[in-house]
């Protein structure tokens, strides 16, 4: 099993990403961190909290991080999350509290004190990874793999050419995308068109089952409030995709390709991806050296969605 550690701004999606982290049996889940994005810091460490006793989750801790991005103020993304941030799912109380440590403090135990090299997952703005690599560049030596759900090769969500996370805190983005690290950008290309069948979230929100109940309820949500998709399918399934990645990447189709995060004016959180087929000559490297992120482009978007059901 693969031990990761699971930074979140819970979030429908990052619920549905949380049970199937708990529910995967090829996954260890070591900690989770939260940060403000799709509700304010509380309300995101209390989703969270409950989300994994649904899940039925064992002794996870669970740390507050940062309640604002590294220079700008908080900017609410239109409330697609509704105001608690699970759509409304309404999800059990529980007496878990989260660590007195902060964010970076737990990531940093964890990833240290691990026998083995630790993946750390980002599905939400990249604050306190951010301050994680700049406070504790220890952990280099420690990580396998970052993964990060954000940016995109092709539109944006939040702008025409911005996805939410980035957007939020470019700066945060830019400390992650230049750390040197091996990183996998899981951004809006596949997010976008990873969904659930309308069959599957009805049978599951009849379970008796906690973890599936919730996980039924919240396809729904996400069903009615992304537009553009067809009667069949309830939801995107959003951040959970980025463990796909992880448990089952032979469905996914990524490239290696040279990537930046634009700080300017108007395309302000975009992740520009150079897709240039010459990008990667020696040449063009030599003379202005960008960051080659492995970048999911492309996925079998059923067996990804057979995978996330089983
Ligand atoms: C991202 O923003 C949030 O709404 C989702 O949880 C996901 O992490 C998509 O842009
Ligand atoms: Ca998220």
């Amino acid at each position: 099993t693969r031990p990761i550690v699971v930074d979140v701004d819970t979030g429908t999606d990052d619920a549905l990403a949380l049970l199937y982290a708990v529910g995967c049996a090829d996954l260890d889940l070591r900690a989770v961190t939260c940060v403000a994005g799709n509700a304010g810091l509380e309300q995101v460490v209390e989703n969270t909290l409950r989300v994994l006793e649904a899940a039925g989750a064992g002794d996870v801790p669970v740390a507050a991080g940062a309640t604002k991005p590294l220079i700008e103020r908080m900017r609410p993304e239109g409330q697609f999350h509704g105001a608690d941030g699970l759509g409304g799912v309404a999800l059990a109380p529980t007496s878990r509290r989260p660590v007195p440590e902060s964010a970076t403090e737990l990531l940093h135990a964890a990833i240290v004190g691990s026998a083995d090299p630790v993946t750390l997952v980002s599905l939400a703005p990249m604050t306190n990874v951010a301050m994680l690599l700049t406070l504790h560049p220890d952990v280099a030596d420690h990580l396998e793999r970052l993964v990060f759900m954000g940016g995109s090769a092709s539109v944006g969500n939040v702008t025409a050419v911005a996805e939410f996370n980035v957007w939020q805190d470019p700066e945060a983005a830019t400390c992650v995308v230049e750390s040197g690290l091996p990183v996998t950008m899981y951004g809006l290309d596949v997010f976008n068109r990873l969904v659930i069948g309308r069959d599957v979230a009805d049978r599951w929100s009849g379970s008796h089952h906690p973890a599936v109940r919730a996980a039924g309820g919240l396809l729904h949500r996400r069903g009615t409030r992304a537009a553009g998709f067809e009667q069949d399918y309830v939801g995107v399934l959003g951040d959970a995709g980025a463990l796909l990645v992880l448990t089952h990447p032979a469905l996914f189709t990524t490239e290696a390709l040279p990537v930046r995060v634009n700080l300017e004016g108007l395309g302000r959180g975009q992740t520009i991806v150079d897709r240039r087929p010459q990008a990667q000559d020696a040449e063009a490297l030599s003379r202005d050296p960008w960051p080659v992120l492995e970048v999911a482009l492309d996925a079998d978007l059923e067996g990804a969605a057979a995978a996330f059901v089983e």
